[in-house]
């Protein structure tokens, strides 16, 4: 009888302990994101009732995102236990993250894309289970086209023409309507657009995959002193201090004809509520000198931290977040680009996202930003980049003295070596 009620007291313990456990997942907030991770956390708890998981609200911009993260890292802080990482973070903040092969993640990863996955990769450790990826897109507006007779633009000098025709047409009865809407603040999401702009112009990646600072060049000086001729034209100067939420604000208001933004956009665009349903469409952003158009490959991980007192537990919450189910619901409901490459063969998928499947080639062509090359720096590259774009932006330098002086900075920066070719 003692014995029997020893048995059960260990029990009630050792459940009250399992109840004890919380994960706490540091999410995004960008559109949905936030409400998404939370259905998500409570389908995983109504699956383990013994765990609760706690989704942490955290900044949109990049680089602030990056400050906090790196606050708790510095304090070696078990009050995250999932961190949602950026696809360019992975090289600079793999100390910080266990192995998920060591946690099951074996068995799931050749679901997902190769490339993403190489990407996530550092010394042979898997950094960050993939959630979802991401590419810039062009959003434009149906009706307005047709109402011009214009044609979806090819070119980035068809887009500039195109806005201006609309804009002034437009503006005869809505002051507040723009030509062109992106992300122009000094953050990542500039070095997401501008890169986009160079690769399309033959302009290179800032830094190539074998490690040369290309980004004294020509084609890339004519690409950012092209977006500095929309700045107050077919761009309010507010695009300076525009991030994807800002930018989305004016397109889904009914008060731009073009956007630059990624998939999240489309399922918030095609809402009940939104001024602009079915009036609006999504293409490949337009081509420069290249003769084709260019996206910056963007998107999102969950890594698990080396200081969680329950990694077991934790990889469990990401391996589940990031599940097959999980990022079906994630891209029927809001847009979100699967990891998971079925997914893009999916019925349900395709009816509520058809452009997973029209543009296709997009995301599997994006073109990377330079951060496994340029880690554990890939920030300080990407700051100094964006920060030289949009002193010209600004009309504060001229496009080719900003790059010149960009090279020797990187050069400074990361010991490789600059070629100069203008
Ligand atoms: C999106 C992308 C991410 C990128 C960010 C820039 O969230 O997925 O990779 O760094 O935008 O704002």
């Amino acid at each position: 009888m003692k014995k029997l009620l020893l048995v059960g007291l260990v029990l009630v313990f050792a459940l009250v302990a399992a109840a004890q456990v919380v994960i706490t997942v540091a999410a995004g907030a960008v559109g949905t994101e936030l409400e998404l991770a939370r259905i998500a956390a409570q389908l995983y708890m109504d699956e383990n009732p013994g765990v609760t998981v706690r989704v942490l609200d955290t900044p949109d911009m990049v680089q602030d995102r990056l400050g906090l993260y790196l606050q708790f890292f510095e304090a070696r802080s078990p009050e995250v236990d999932v961190y949602q990482i950026d696809v360019i973070w992975p090289g600079d903040l793999a100390e910080h993250f266990v192995d998920l092969y060591e946690y099951g993640a074996a068995e799931v990863v050749d679901m997902h894309f190769p490339a993403i996955v190489e990407n996530n990769t550092v010394d042979g450790r898997l950094i960050g289970i993939p959630w979802f990826t991401d590419a810039g897109l062009l959003y434009y507006r149906t009706d307005l086209l047709e109402k011009y007779g214009l044609d979806v633009p090819q070119t980035w000098e068809e887009l500039e023409e195109y806005a201006r025709i609309i804009q002034q047409g437009e503006r005869a009865t809505n002051p507040d309507f723009w030509g062109f809407v992106w992300q122009g603040n000094a953050y990542e999401g500039l070095t997401c657009d501008a890169l986009e702009w160079i690769a399309a112009n033959d302009g290179g990646t800032i830094i190539s995959p074998d490690g040369v600072i290309t980004i004294a060049n020509q084609n890339a000086a004519e690409a950012i002193q092209m977006a500095a001729g929309w700045v107050g034209s077919i761009s309010p100067f507010g695009v300076l201090a525009m991030a994807e939420e800002e930018s989305r604000a004016v397109w889904q208001a009914g008060n731009a004809a073009f956007m630059r933004n990624w998939p999240y956009a489309y399922s918030l665009g095609m809402a009940d509520d939104s001024v602009i349903k079915d009036k609006f469409d999504v293409a490949p952003l337009p081509a420069g000198k290249s003769g084709a158009g260019a996206a910056t490959l963007g998107g999102w991980q969950l890594a698990v931290s080396k200081y969680s007192r329950n990694p077991e537990i934790a990889a469990d919450v990401a391996l589940f977040l990031a599940s097959y189910d999980m990022q079906k619901m994630r891209a029927v409901d809001a847009s979100y680009n699967p990891t998971i490459m079925d997914l893009y063969f999916d019925e349900d998928v395709l009816a509520a996202t058809p452009f997973f499947g029209t543009l296709y080639d997009v995301f599997i062509n994006a073109v990377a930003r330079p951060s496994t090359i340029s880690s554990p720096n890939y920030n300080q590259v990407s700051t100094l980049f964006f920060q030289a774009v949009h002193s010209v932006l600004q009309g504060r330098t001229d496009a080719v003295s900003a790059l010149e002086e960009l090279a020797l900075d990187l050069e400074d920066l990361t010991g490789f070596e600059a070629i100069f070719d203008f």
